[in-house]
């Protein structure tokens, strides 16, 4: 349970609020690089944290973020030509390079002038598939992350990307949330027998027990936590890490997501497959995977999670049932959407834009949930207090999620040496 005033703190990530500014401390995935607009094309805007962006290429290919809004006079940036090395706001025609270089300003004639300004523009990467940008202070930048997943290429990687109307905190919940997997998931679940996918293949075991032993520590990236359920006389044990202030590694172990905030009431809910061994960023593996999970693309425009379709009719909300097919749960389908992805989005978006904290209770099945809020929430307290960011500069590379079979004796912690633990704080529980 949270104050509305720390729900507020942990939710809301605008320019101006504690959380916005620490998020803007860290490097962020933007966009798709096959949605960043080819070389010299076009340029196309993006909402990122509540603020409009315009992502584009020069005609080398060097690819930047803008701020939307031209330095000028705030015509946006979205209508400017694309002209070679930069864009040209078309309002009285200031022309702005990548890197924030001010090429000409036409109805200033000193060019001592525009030597002495800067474009709005920010630090860009391109890696795994994403557009990484940086918003923070100039001065503070800190070190490109490196995931294992950035030194796979296309053909071993699977990036996929769903729009979720709600508070980016409602989805990251989910993926710390071993104990709905069993209930929520129960017929998608029930469909991973005897399928070849290696998804299925790690998640079948979770059909059987919904209420698995919980346990939480903090970290220097954040916190990992283990769900534990048995098998036989010995146990598997899921480790999955929140990796500060919106990234989470996947107990599967080949599965990474960003859930980051487009405003306070949409996400962009990011997944990366990888596997250096098989080439699952083809097909027939890559449609298969994602239609598996619900994230190909007609799946994903059916229930309105696609940047084309999240404002049109079809997205899912409570004039429309958000979707649900009755018929379908009467059948025998335990909840009556399509898959994984809709089942996750329909709880999450059904309970308000920003969920009211102030009114859940918390069980002993919820603890990675109490740890995520106070990871979030020391994120934005040390920015609104002026002390150090937590789990900035952490070497994010060799932190995973993991899951394997431990004897009933066995520190599951064995199964990530590697990660710092800052406090053992929550201990052993069985969800209620
Ligand atoms: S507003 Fe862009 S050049 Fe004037
Ligand atoms: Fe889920």
């Amino acid at each position: 349970m949270l104050t509305k005033q720390d729900n507020d703190l942990m939710c809301r990530t605008g320019q101006d609020t504690p959380m916005g500014q620490a998020m803007r401390r860290f490097w962020l995935p933007v966009m798709h690089l096959s949605d960043v607009p080819a070389a010299g094309g076009d340029p196309k805007e993006v909402e990122l944290l509540g603020e409009h962006f315009v992502a584009w290429r020069d005609e080398q290919g060097c690819a930047g973020l803008f701020s939307a809004y031209c330095l000028h006079r705030g015509a946006s940036m979205a209508l400017a030509r694309a002209e070679g090395d930069g864009l040209r706001c078309i309002y009285h025609g200031w022309k702005f390079a990548v890197d924030g270089a001010v090429l000409d300003t036409p109805n200033v004639a000193d060019p001592k002038f525009r030597e002495r300004i800067r474009g709005r523009t920010f630090p860009v990467r391109e890696a795994g598939g994403l557009l990484w940008a940086y918003l923070g202070p100039r001065d503070a930048e800190p070190a490109f992350p490196h995931y294992p997943f950035m030194d796979e290429d296309d053909a071993h990687r699977i990036n996929a990307c769903a729009v979720a109307n709600c508070n980016y905190v409602q989805v990251i919940e989910g993926l710390v949330d071993s104990s709905h997997l069993t209930v929520l998931h129960a017929s998608g679940l029930a469909r991973t027998n005897g399928v070849e996918l290696d998804f299925a293949k790690k998640t079948t075991h979770m059909q059987f027990e919904a209420s698995p032993l919980i346990e939480a520590d903090e970290t220097d990236f954040g916190f990992h936590y283990v769900a534990m359920r048995s098998a036989g006389d010995r146990r598997v044990a899921r480790i999955a890490s929140f990796i500060a202030p919106c990234f989470v590694a996947n107990p599967n172990g080949d599965l990474w997501f960003a859930v980051v905030p487009v405003n306070d009431e949409r996400c962009n809910f990011f997944h990366v497959w990888w596997n250096a061994d098989k080439r699952i960023g083809e097909e027939p593996l890559r449609t298969q995977q994602l239609a598996f999970v619900g994230l190909d693309e007609p799946t994903l425009a059916k229930y309105g999670m696609t940047a084309a379709t999240c404002e049109g009719p079809a997205a899912m909300d409570w004039r429309n049932g958000y979707r649900q097919d009755r018929d379908r749960q009467r059948a025998g389908h335990f909840t009556g959407f399509d898959s994984f992805t809709q089942e996750d989005a329909a709880c999450s978006i059904s309970s308000g834009a920003i969920r009211d904290r102030s009114q859940e209770m918390l069980s002993t099945a919820d603890i990675a949930i109490s740890r995520l809020y106070r990871s979030l929430l020391a994120c934005a307290r040390a920015v609104r207090d002026g002390q150090p960011l937590p789990a900035l500069n952490v070497e994010v590379g060799r932190v995973v999620g993991t899951s394997a079979e431990i004897g009933m004796d066995e520190d599951w912690r064995g199964l990530v040496p590697h990660h710092n633990i800052v406090s053992s704080g929550a201990r052993a529980a069985r969800a209620q």
